[in-house]
């Protein structure tokens, strides 16, 4: 248990990268041509993301036993990848909203939003190469071995949109694959570029792939308790967009009778009616799905904060601590 001191300059801390972080994303964006690719890539990172997997990259050279310094240009690049990933998402999601604003593709167009996505990805090559010194080769297959795991997760969610048997099991698989991976390779990379042992890698690596699914579930769960203002998306877009997550494949798992027929009704018509949200969360409130979410992100939390002690600079790993249970709002 860390006391309310520490926690302040853990949380100076985290603020400071941050700033540091959106001056150099600003810059790296705000003076290239043209600017009809620039500035839908600039709408596109800015806007107040909380920038957790930049800060995971510089946390876990840190824990590791490296420098801030060694890693900002990787940091810079996973943000991007990230960014990509949600550009690309929102045209596959039907999403009109992001961070409290209008979708790339809304407040542009497709192509422009895809074209964007692309460039992203490229520029985050370009910016990681700066921070690869000696061993580019074994860095370089971390970061794209991550990217290519999002592109299938990302094809698994869209897939388990139409079929009516999905597994937990299988959901597991997929949300690893769409969003645990690149948080795991955010904190691989940082090892990585510092050169760090195996057994290092590895703890840090499974603190970022159960981080990672937490944070999934988590995500889930915000679609329907979340305050949109707060989490910036619309809220429920996951029913009616016809989503396999945690919450539903749970309700379908423990419910029975017309509760396990109108549950049934959204794998048939593929989602639902923005209007009839709030009567699947009746659903989901009556066999407590919401604290089934909860509990396994709880769980999640705790497999990630495993032999983190084990690692050589402590404030590094209590930093690693310390964002995780800030991510799942549960600070002790
Ligand atoms: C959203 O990620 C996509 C998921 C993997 C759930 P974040 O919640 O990290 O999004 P921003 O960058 O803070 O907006
Ligand atoms: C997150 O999936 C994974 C990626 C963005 C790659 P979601 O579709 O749940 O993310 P949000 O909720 O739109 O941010
Ligand atoms: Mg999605
Ligand atoms: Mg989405
Ligand atoms: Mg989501």
């Amino acid at each position: 248990m860390k006391s309310k001191i520490q926690e302040n300059i853990y949380q100076k801390i985290y603020q400071k990268e941050l700033n540091y972080i959106e001056r150099r994303l600003k810059k790296l964006l705000s003076k290239r041509n043209p600017r009809s690719l620039y500035e839908p890539c600039e709408y596109s990172i800015t806007g107040g993301g909380k920038r957790i997997r930049p800060f995971l990259v510089l946390i876990s050279a840190k824990a590791v036993g490296g420098k801030f310094n060694q890693v900002y240009n990787a940091a810079i690049a996973v943000e991007l990848v990230h960014n990509f990933t949600l550009v690309h998402d929102d045209i596959m999601d039907n999403s009109d909203l992001r961070r409290g604003r209008p979708t790339v593709h809304k407040k542009f167009d497709i192509s422009t939003a895809i074209l964007t996505g692309d460039n992203l990805i490229a520029l985050a090559y370009d910016n990681l190469l700066k921070d690869c010194k000696g061993n580019t080769g074994e860095i370089v297959s971390a970061f794209t071995k991550g990217i290519i795991e999002v592109c299938e997760g990302q094809s698994l969610d869209k897939e388990f949109e139409l079929r009516g048997d999905v597994t937990i099991d299988e959901y597991k698989i997929m949300i690893y694959k769409k969003t645990a991976a690149l948080i795991q390779m955010s904190c691989s990379i940082g090892a990585r570029i510092c050169n760090a042992d195996k057994n290092f890698i590895n703890i840090v690596e499974n603190y970022g792939k159960n981080l990672g699914m937490a944070f999934q579930i988590q995500d889930d769960l915000l679609d329907i308790t979340g305050d949109e203002k707060k989490f910036g998306k619309k809220i429920g877009s996951d029913l009616i967009e016809g989503k396999k997550t945690y919450l539903f494949l749970k309700a379908l798992e423990k419910s029975d009778g017309i509760d396990k027929k109108k549950l049934l009704k959204v794998i048939k018509n593929k989602g639902i009616s923005p209007e009839e949200v709030d009567l699947y969360k009746t659903i989901y409130d009556k066999y407590n799905i919401l604290e089934d979410a909860k509990n396994e992100i709880i769980y999640y939390t705790n497999l990630a904060l495993k032999n983190l002690s084990k690692l050589p600079d402590q404030e590094g790993s209590q930093l690693m601590n310390w964002i995780a249970n800030l991510l799942i709002g549960r600070m002790k």
